[in-house]
């Protein structure tokens, strides 16, 4: 069986779906390269032959492989991936992120192919599928992130410092949202010597909070019913959040650094922060909005750009993992071989005949042979 590794064309991204190291992993496949698709991520051609792969054409790359793997696949990709459209042949298997909830004109093109496609945004969070949590990894990265690009863009310093100058007090950071990367914010801004709050529509949050130092932000409200079974926040109506609005508005204006992180899986992010609480922050302070991509939980959020509002600056970064491009296809990666280790039981099964019984196999499969097997209501008409 040929696995296949195109460069990723998505603009400006940087990571690479596999990397020389999990090559040892892959020994009953042949695995052929794109030329150069793991150069910017810190991995060049060379690193991949010393371990095995065949170095090809991106043609020859589509044509002869019988899976491929990318990080933004086909519907994650839309506008650069249409001239591979007429490269994929049937029964071909393509394995990426595919924003599965996008776009269904982009799914129905690539099922117009033949092929069998699986959306790794789609793993369900259960202790088996932990190792191939794409989006975890890619959020966990986010989340550090974020920390680090407000700290480069406040004119104060995160920790306390007592000097002969005189005390400098610590940074306020408050994380709305605390799942993998609003954790992963609390404890990056714990590090750098911020005193951190945190506040999360799930009650379940408090723990985690707490336990990585931060003060857990409680509001008086119904939280009952705002997770969903499979541990997602559930889409709240507008008065819930107008409610919501309303409570954090102190602890906005009390806050330096906010880190937004609140999303709702598969829909849009709700709005936590209003113009009037980015008014209410003092001069010089920074946003950094994480779900930009899907609406922004901040009013004046504009996707893919800083702008500075009432002396705020807001920030929305672009591909915010692919900044961190070895670590993240490392990690992107490792999740992406344990899942096709999984789907071919290490190279056992055969193409096509995939184990539907399995809950990772049947919740990721979009397409099997040209055919949509995602609920279409899930995704939107465009
Ligand atoms: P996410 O990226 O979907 O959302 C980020 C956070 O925003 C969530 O914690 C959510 O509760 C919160 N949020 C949504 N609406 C909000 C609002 N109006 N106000 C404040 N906060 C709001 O979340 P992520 O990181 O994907 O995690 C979701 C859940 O899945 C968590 O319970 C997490 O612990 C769990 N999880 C389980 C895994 C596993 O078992 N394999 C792996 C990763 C996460």
């Amino acid at each position: 069986m040929i696995v296949g590794i195109p460069k990723e064309t998505y603009p400006g991204e940087k990571r690479v779906a596999l990397v020389p190291a999990l090559l040892s992993k892959l020994k009953e496949f042949d695995v052929l390269i794109e030329k150069d698709a793991g150069l910017a991520a810190g991995f060049p051609d060379d690193y991949y032959i010393q371990k095995g792969a065949e170095i090809a054409d991106r043609e020859d790359v589509f044509q002869k492989s019988d899976v491929i793997l990318q990080v933004r696949s086909f519907g994650a990709n839309p506008d650069e991936s249409t001239n591979d459209l007429e490269l994929l042949h049937p029964g071909q298997v393509l394995i990426g992120m595919m924003n599965p909830f996008g776009n269904l004109l982009e799914i129905e093109k690539i099922a117009a192919r033949g092929v069998t496609a699986f959306a790794l945004e789609l793993i369900p969070r259960i202790a088996r599928a932990q190792s191939m949590d794409v989006l975890s990894s890619m959020a966990m990265i986010s989340g550090y992130k974020a920390v680090i690009i407000a700290a480069n863009h406040i004119s104060r310093l995160f920790p306390l410092m007592m000097t002969a100058a005189g005390t400098v007090l610590p940074v306020r950071v408050l994380v709305i949202g605390t799942g993998v990367a609003g954790l992963q914010a609390i404890s990056t801004a714990r590090r750098l010597g911020a005193v951190v709050s945190a506040y999360d529509i799930r009650p379940a949050a408090k723990e985690q909070v707490e336990s990585l130092g931060a003060k857990f932000i409680e509001l008086v409200m119904e939280t009952a019913d705002t997770e969903t079974a499979g541990g997602y926040a559930r889409s709240m109506d507008e008065v819930f959040y107008q409610r919501q609005q309303e409570l954090m508005k102190k602890i906005v204006s009390e806050s330096d650094v906010v880190i937004t992180t609140a999303a709702i899986f598969g829909g849009k992010a709700p709005l936590l922060v209003t113009e009037e609480m980015v008014r209410s922050m003092a001069a010089g302070s920074v946003i950094v909005d994480l779900v930009a991509e899907q609406g922004g939980n901040c009013e004046l959020t504009q996707s893919c750009t800083i702008v500075t509002e009432h002396d705020v600056k807001i920030i929305a970064p672009d591909n915010i993992a692919s900044s961190v491009s070895y670590h993240a296809s490392q990690m992107y990666a490792s999740n992406v071989v344990n899942f096709l280790l999984n789907l071919f039981k290490s190279g056992k099964t055969p193409i096509g005949e995939f184990a539907s019984e399995d809950e990772i196999v049947r919740q990721t499969m979009i397409i099997r042979d040209g055919e949509i097997l995602m609920k279409k209501e899930k995704i939107k008409e465009k």
